[in-house]
């Protein structure tokens, strides 16, 4: 048994601690843009020495392909207002919370929409699930392993949790947004960042399943991406041609889409935002 597993996370986080979401990791693009250059170069080379216009060509793209990825992280991190914890700081920080609501954090990740807003709870309480116990994994699998490198583990939501002082406010637990584990009209809010339009298969259950865990009156929050000629240039080209085979519509959802597939599931828009690849909607039960 290792001492982690023996001390409660509590005693072994002091202030020193940051909380981590995994967001904008700089070495696995740095990497992945030496891997592009490296191989693109060496194949640039070997064309032209050898005189192949199509391994030329080939490298060329290659190259080409490495600095795009790179420039997409590069401008989502620095340029574009596409820094995720900044989002969701300020999206929760403009919520109309009195405190006391019972708050559900669909797709949690490592807690950041949960931990924002228990911040601002006195006697409410947050919980936030993910699909973070393997085992209900199913058909989830493929989104699972290529949006999850990042170590969206339940104990790292928890540690978070503690990090930020309202460990008291939250319980984090496993479940499949499709099947809420909740009975009907228990919630005053729902929050939901960037899970429906990162599935590889959308799935309308989940937006059933929140419009029935919610309280007549209560109110989802939906911030997500919305295709438009921001999020092009931000996404990696990989993952829109992986999408693109798998069929799914998930993540090409167009600000008509999402307006639509909210609608559909009976739900009131009260106000709906689209602003350089995010969108940000409340609406209500
Ligand atoms: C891009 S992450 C966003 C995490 C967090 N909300 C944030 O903004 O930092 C999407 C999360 O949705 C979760 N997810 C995907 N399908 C789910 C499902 N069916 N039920 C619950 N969570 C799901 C993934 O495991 C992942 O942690």
């Amino acid at each position: 048994m290792l001492i982690k597993d023996i001390i409660p996370i509590r005693d072994i986080i002091d202030k020193k601690h940051k909380p981590q979401y995994g967001y904008y990791y700089f070495k696995p693009y740095m990497l992945m843009l030496l891997f592009f250059v490296i191989s693109g170069c060496s194949f640039l080379f070997l064309g032209i020495i050898m005189k192949k216009p199509l391994m030329t060509g080939g490298a060329l793209f290659i190259i080409f392909y490495g600095i795009f990825t790179t420039l997409g992280w590069i401008l989502a991190r620095y340029v574009i207002p596409g820094n995720r914890i900044k989002i969701a700081k300020d999206i929760v920080h403009s919520l109309n919370i009195s405190g006391k609501e019972m708050i559900l954090d669909v797709g949690s990740g490592r807690g950041l929409y949960a931990i924002e807003v228990a911040k601002k709870l006195s006697t409410g309480k947050v919980i936030g699930i993910d699909i973070w116990d393997e085992a209900e994994i199913d058909n989830l699998i493929f989104h699972h392993r290529l949006s999850q490198p990042t170590g969206n583990i339940i104990k790292n939501a928890r540690k978070n949790a503690v990090i930020e002082g309202v460990d008291n406010k939250i319980e984090f637990i496993s479940m499949d947004a499709n099947h809420l584990k909740f009975a009907s009209n228990s919630f005053d809010v729902v929050i939901c960042g960037f899970v429906i339009g990162h599935l590889w298969k959308f799935s309308p259950a989940i937006l059933k399943e929140i419009y029935r865990v919610l309280k007549p009156g209560g109110r989802l929050i939906i911030i997500d991406s919305v295709r438009d000629l921001t999020y092009l240039l931000l996404s990696t080209p990989h993952l829109f041609i992986l999408s693109y085979l798998k069929g799914t519509k998930a993540r090409w959802l167009t600000k008509q889409n999402w307006y639509s597939l909210i609608m559909n599931a009976g739900f009131k828009i009260s106000r709906f935002k689209a602003r350089r690849s995010i969108i940000s909607v409340e609406s209500q039960v």
